[in-house]
């Protein structure tokens, strides 16, 4: 079973299963096709995350994040005037250096037992014949058309005649084409110390960037073990530092523990308030004390235990919202201190859950000349003031402030959840920080509210991330007494326009397989 955002992808991973490919075999053939064939999101410039757990009980995570140019430094976006300007999200300065490549070659190679022209060549076919631009990517297109007309590389792909492509149009990438086909036969070296290297230099230097040949040599991916923790008897494993993912997923979840949310009932303001508290809480730790683990010293162990977690649930006044402002990060002696996810199972219980990102929609907007592929904005995870929010309105200090050859501080959250040392779901989600709300929610809508993965998947959500005070829901999560109810024990609720994060999801139950795609994000679960 494979579920993502691309139904076309989706089938390239199914059909790789069927030929023989295990799970990790088929997230890298996704991850390649949704370069192509999911442009705004999907990515060859950008980075991410893997979370494999195999048949036989072993689970790693691959860390693919990009990473800070050698030649960047922590107030890089910061003008004289105090502000922080667009170059941290616009253009190739906001661009770290890309992890893709390497992080599901590494997996292939490590973890699957197909050739890399297995897992490559539907993607050069997908790049080579072109493919029907649908609704979602022509309207994408519409909506940032100004912006991406300013980049020449950019525009001469994804535009006809002075106009964005529209659906129907079909979209040729002979480029990327080239470049995936470049990576078939030379590996990363191509990516890193080849051809595609010195393209993406050439960009830098016509446009000022910082990424240099050396920053490309020396990326690697990193393996790392995953965090886990328990929720209700059920094993969580999720994505470690430089994720927040995880350490806030197990965090919430350690702290509903405390709480018979299921008995308040689905959506009630008793459950919704207790839940947004927690989300509150790991928000406020996440702005303090999270960040790249080869950099900063992360109170893992102390953030992930029930007992911080009891201490946190006693400061939660079942009645009334504490407001954000008089909430700190909360560990009393802190030792020193557009994504898109799929999830994959293979017929012999592999599991694998991806997320991956260029951070915005289209990334820093600029396609790599010649390479056909956008290039992330991924700085912007960084902190790149204290106190100021990021496009997703993070905050955060020192701990994730920019350094040279750092990794930005992420949200995303791919997760295994085990029952009885099995695996029941597999999921993760895009939408920054909503991924880490929506992930949660996921989970408690099927352990607590005993939802069927579908709904679990659909259900409306909300959303509290501490900073802003906000409590957001998406159209028709609260029923208007809920809302008044809400409001009357001091939270300011908001209803949001735009998605609150997509999940991807995989349920596994008396051998049976569930696909739940989030309709959110157009999804789609292929299987045989
Ligand atoms: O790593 C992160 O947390 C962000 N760059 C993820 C961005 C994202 O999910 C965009 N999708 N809406």
């Amino acid at each position: 079973m494979v579920v993502s955002a691309s139904s076309h992808a989706s089938e390239i991973g199914a059909a790789l299963l069927k030929n023989g490919g295990n799970a990790v075999d088929a997230a890298v053939a996704v991850g390649f096709a949704l370069a192509v064939l999911f442009p705004e999101a999907g990515n060859l410039g950008g980075g991410g995350f893997m979370l494999i757990r195999m048949k036989g009980g072993e689970s790693v995570f691959i860390d693919f994040r990009e990473k800070a140019p050698e030649h960047s430094w922590r107030d890089m976006y910061v003008d004289s005037g105090g502000k922080v300007t667009l170059d941290a999200t616009r253009g190739v300065l906001s661009a770290g250096v890309p992890g893709t490549v390497g992080g599901l070659l590494y997996a292939l190679k490590k973890y699957g037992r197909l050739k890399a022209s297995d897992v490559l060549d539907p993607a050069v076919m997908a790049a080579k014949n072109g493919f029907i631009v649908d609704e979602r990517l022509g309207r994408r297109l519409r909506e940032y058309r100004e912006e991406l007309a300013k980049y020449p590389s950019t525009k001469k792909i994804f535009f006809k005649d002075d106009n964005p492509l529209a659906p129907g149009d079909t979209l040729f990438q002979d480029d990327l084409a080239e470049t995936l086909a470049r990576i078939r036969e030379y590996g990363e070296d191509d990516f890193y110390a080849g051809k595609t290297s010195r393209l993406m230099i050439e960009q830098m230097k016509r446009d000022g960037g910082l990424i240099t040949e050396r920053d490309l040599k020396l990326y690697r991916p990193v393996e790392r073990p995953p965090v886990r923790g328990t929720y209700r008897g059920h094993e969580i494993i999720s994505a470690p530092p430089p994720s927040s993912g995880g350490i806030c997923l197990i965090e919430m979840l350690n702290m509903l523990e405390r709480y018979d949310i299921g008995k308040m009932g689905y959506h009630s303001a008793g459950s919704v308030h207790v839940i947004s508290e927690a989300m509150k809480r790991v928000f406020a730790d996440r702005s303090e004390y999270l960040g790249d683990p080869d950099f900063v010293k992360i109170p893992v162990d102390s953030l992930i235990s029930k007992e911080y977690a009891l201490r946190l649930a006693a400061g939660i006044d079942t009645a009334i919202s504490i407001p954000s402002i008089r909430l700190k990060p909360g560990l009393e002696t802190p030792e020193d201190p557009n994504t898109t996810h799929y999830s994959v199972v293979d017929p012999e219980g592999n599991c694998v859950a991806v997320t991956y990102t260029i951070n915005d929609y289209f990334g820093s907007q600029v396609i790599v000349d010649g390479a056909g592929f956008f290039l992330n904005n991924e700085m912007d995870d960084f902190s790149s003031k204290p106190g100021t929010g990021n496009s997703y309105g993070l905050i955060g200090g020192y701990a994730n402030s920019i350094h040279p050859y750092k990794r930005p501080l992420s949200s995303m959250t791919p997760t295994i959840v085990l029952k009885d040392g099995k695996p029941l779901m597999v999921l993760g989600a895009r939408g920054g920080s909503r991924i880490i709300t929506a992930v949660a929610q996921a989970i408690i809508n099927v352990i607590d509210y005993r939802f069927q993965i579908k709904e679990a998947v659909a259900e409306p959500r909300f959303h509290h991330q501490w900073m802003p005070d906000e409590l957001r829901f998406e159209k028709q999560a609260f029923n208007p007494d809920v809302l008044l109810r809400l409001s009357s024990m001091g939270h300011r609720c908001g209803e949001t326009v735009s998605p609150l994060g997509a999940l991807e999801a995989i349920y596994l139950e008396d051998g049976l397989i569930h696909g739940a795609p989030d309709y959110r994000e157009g999804g789609t679960a292929a299987g045989y």
